[in-house]
């Protein structure tokens, strides 16, 4: 079964950010972790990342159509993209949002979730060991 792992801003480029924070795998290499980790428990995944708000909304609307289960990182979207919520809000199999990180512990703009409210679940914290975890919970959930 397939399964389509959704990735927001700033993500493609983690080889450039904090590595305390978010851990060093580069995208591609969290990439390859997310399908191995899946293949692992009989799922396929598409990984995709994009830096734009809309491509995300209309990846959600075809995941909508299609019944797919998606997992989501995102990102600064999470705390206030309320297009994004009413997109994954519309999806019609389980939705697992993730974060490397654990946004709770962090600055305050970013205890906000507008997304959390309409996901099966949250995982974040456990770098990309997150998104390995949300690919359990969703395998149980289906
Ligand atoms: C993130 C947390 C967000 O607050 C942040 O804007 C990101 C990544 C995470 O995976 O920890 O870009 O979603």
């Amino acid at each position: 079964m397939k399964i389509l792992v959704l990735n927001g801003p700033n993500l493609g480029r983690l080889d450039l950010r904090d590595s305390k924070i978010y851990g060093n795998l580069n995208f591609a290499q969290l990439t390859e972790f997310i399908k191995s980790a899946a293949k692992g428990v009989g799922l396929e995944a598409e990984v995709r990342q994009s830096d734009s708000e809309l491509e995300l909304i209309q990846w959600l609307h075809e995941a909508a159509d299609a019944k797919t289960p998606v997992i989501f990182n995102p990102a600064a979207f999470t705390h206030y993209s309320y297009a994004i919520r009413d997109a994954a809000a519309m999806l019609t199999a389980p939705l697992i949002e993730v974060h490397l990180s654990n946004p709770l512990a962090r600055e305050e703009f970013r205890h906000t979730s507008v997304i959390s409210g309409v996901a099966h679940g949250t995982i974040g914290g456990f770098g990309p060991d997150s998104y390995r975890l949300a690919i359990l919970a969703m395998k149980e959930l289906l």
